[in-house]
């Protein structure tokens, strides 16, 4: 898709970091706007940076691992644009955790994956019906590094969120294909971002139900602080990858140095002189912790 002028985009997790820059550019190029997520004061401020004379903005509160809530999302996008299609999907919401799989909490460990894996299949069940009734369409869901490499470094657990991307990736590299043989108008693309400088980490342990301490507030400003890439610049990789018709998005310098780190050393990829590597060229500096 080269032009999102007049377009109608849904975009989920657009309260926030990647989702909220996606909206905005979006919103600058004319295109009308569904912006779902879970947090409703959230997504109501991304919709006031967003809103134009030309173009619709609805905001809509959902929790995207729910069914039958994304369902009913579906029916009142179509209702407030009044439209029976969407143009461009972007199954962005997720959250992170490093829960542990045999020690850790096992309701935090599903709403991950659920969220994160979940979240994008309900979306996908639910929308990609009425992007394939457009004339020209296009599903981007967001995976991540975690879709390539299921680490965050040989010092913490990350079963559930990297379980969710690889599913992510999967799913959306072989609905290219399905695409192609049902609906051949409809692009897809899978976007594996690197560390991008947002707020996930207090959006996450708020969705798990957790409290805001200081701790976090420090390590939530070092993530921040150390990443090589901003929400928005994010977000102008995503859709200039869109606009070319790309199915592979990296994100940052960091996901673009792990993914040749990773053909070349497959067997190695879990072992500490893999992060060693990874450390010494430059890359997840404040992500990952020193081996
Ligand atoms: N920030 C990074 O370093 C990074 C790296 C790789 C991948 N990603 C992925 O990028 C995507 C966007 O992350 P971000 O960094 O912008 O995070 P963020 O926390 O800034 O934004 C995520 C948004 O999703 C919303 N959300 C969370 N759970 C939801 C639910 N159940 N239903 C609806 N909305 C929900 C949150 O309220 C928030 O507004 C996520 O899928 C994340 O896994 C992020």
């Amino acid at each position: 898709m080269q032009n999102f002028t007049g377009r109608l985009a849904v975009v989920t997790g657009a309260g926030s970091g990647i989702g909220r820059e996606l909206a905005r550019s979006l919103a600058s190029e004319g295109c009308h706007l569904a912006l779902l997520d879970i947090d409703e004061t959230a997504v109501e401020e991304t919709a006031g940076m967003c809103r134009a004379p030309a173009i619709v903005v609805s905001t809509h509160r959902c929790d995207v691992a729910d069914a039958a809530a994304v369902e009913r999302t579906a029916d009142d996008v179509r209702a407030v644009h009044g439209v029976d299609h969407v143009n461009v999907l972007i199954n962005n919401a997720g959250i992170g955790s490093v829960e542990g799989f045999v020690h850790g909490d096992r309701a935090a460990w599903e709403l991950t994956f659920d969220v994160c894996w979940g979240g994008v299949y309900h979306c996908c069940r639910s929308f990609v019906p009425l992007v394939i009734a457009a004339d020209e369409g296009v599903i981007v869901n967001v995976s991540s590094v975690n879709g390539m490499w299921a680490s965050l470094g040989p010092n913490r657990t990350h079963t559930s969120y990297s379980a969710a991307k690889f599913a992510v990736r999967g799913f959306t590299e072989a609905l290219m294909t399905e695409m192609r043989l049902v609906a051949p108008h409809v692009d897809v693309a899978v976007v594996m971002p690197g560390h991008i400088g947002t707020s996930i980490l207090s959006n996450s342990q708020a969705r798990l139900g957790r409290r805001a301490t200081t701790n976090l507030a420090e390590t939530e400003a070092a993530f921040q602080a150390t990443a090589p890439t901003t929400p928005a610049e994010a977000a102008r990789i995503v859709l200039d990858g869109v606009r070319a018709g790309r199915w592979r998005i990296l994100i940052g310098p960091d996901a673009e140095l792990l993914d040749v780190a990773l053909r070349a050393d497959p067997e190695g990829a879990y072992e500490p002189s893999f992060v060693e590597h990874l450390h010494e060229q430059g890359a997840f500096q404040g992500l990952i912790d020193p081996v």
